[in-house]
């Protein structure tokens, strides 16, 4: 195991930071370094300014660790240790309330009617983008983007659409504005925020949310746009694409279908429930009529699908 870079023969090894050291070197680094930092900064600083100092190297070290586990294994050292010791004993309670308080800028009270943080994991969209072929310069959103893990996946799969984000959490939004500086990511609530203009809206949410998904790109994304959910179907909607996404999770996509044209009340057509009103009328199911056409699925030509397409 070696922490410096000395592949390159003849030239001096590079230095690199404890964050790409060979595990479980960076968890050893990032514990020592927080237990340093406690104990040159408790005389200066008193033990609650100190212990914080000393949580947030441990942080810094953890944030940059690829899996979450080995991120809670490296931050949640110093702490722990702490308690275990009973350093801790001698810490401000206020010090204590951090987390909490942390947690709750993470995560707003409204958003978790929807889901909490949990990323996309990397290469998990890329069956997609072998089925789907996006112009040069389409929108694409992910609804909720957290730190912006859904929307490096969706680069990958389409490196040459427009990301944009929308994230409730201020403190998530602001981690994704610097981890993806190519996209345009704004602080709001998806549900209000429009999706119209999008070539494709990507969420990764509950099962719970997808009816509500469903009536939202109805009624906004144009025909021939795309609703991609990582992981949850739409209750009674057959998706017009399942795919394998991670070996874990599943992929499901369905295309917009023309919408019914009698939902215009100036404009009587067939096939239209007369007795929904119009933003009813958008979200008329297969059931009640309106069957996706599996032959007219906008996929590129030749390709098969992992998993089934309907
Ligand atoms: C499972 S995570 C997915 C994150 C990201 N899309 C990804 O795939 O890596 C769900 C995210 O949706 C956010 N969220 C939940 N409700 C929201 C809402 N109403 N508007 C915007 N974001 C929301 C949560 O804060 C969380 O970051």
């Amino acid at each position: 195991m070696s922490i410096v870079d000395a592949s390159a023969a003849g030239r001096a090894p590079a230095w690199r930071a404890p964050w790409h050291w060979p595990w479980p070197l960076p968890a050893a680094a990032a514990w020592l370094a927080a237990w340093a930092l406690f104990a040159a900064a408790r005389p200066l600083a008193g033990p609650g300014a100190a212990a914080l100092l000393a949580c947030a190297a441990g942080a810094l070290i953890a944030w940059r660790q690829p899996r979450r586990w080995r991120r809670a294994i490296v931050g949640l050292g110093f702490p722990a240790s702490a308690l275990a010791s009973g350093a801790a004993a001698s810490w401000p309670a206020w010090v204590w309330l951090l987390p909490l308080a942390l947690f709750v800028l993470a995560y707003p009270l409204r958003g978790w009617r929807d889901a909490p943080l949990f990323p996309t994991p990397a290469g998990a969209l890329d069956a997609l983008a072998a089925q789907i072929a996006l112009p040069a310069g389409a929108r694409v959103l992910d609804a909720g983007c957290g730190i912006g893990d859904g929307m490096v996946a969706l680069r990958r799969a389409w490196p040459h659409s427009r990301i944009e984000g929308v994230e409730l959490s201020p403190a998530l939004a602001w981690l994704a504005r610097r981890r993806c500086r190519w996209a345009d990511v704004q602080r709001g609530d998806m549900w209000t925020r429009s999706w119209q203009g999008a070539a494709l809206v990507y969420v990764f949410q509950r099962p719970e949310s997808m009816a509500r998904a469903w009536d939202k790109a109805r009624a906004e994304l144009a025909p021939g746009a795309w609703l991609v959910s990582l992981g949850f179907e739409v209750p009674g909607q057959a998706p017009t694409l399942v795919l394998a996404a991670d070996g874990v999770r599943t992929l499901y996509a369905w295309r917009m279908q023309p919408r019914q044209q009698g939902c215009r009340s100036d404009i009587p057509q067939q096939g239209c429930r007369s007795d929904l009103p119009q933003q009813d009328c958008r979200s008329v199911s297969p059931q009640q009529g309106f069957r996706p056409d599996a032959r007219r699925h906008g996929g590129r030509a030749g390709s098969t699908p992992v998993a089934r397409r309907r």
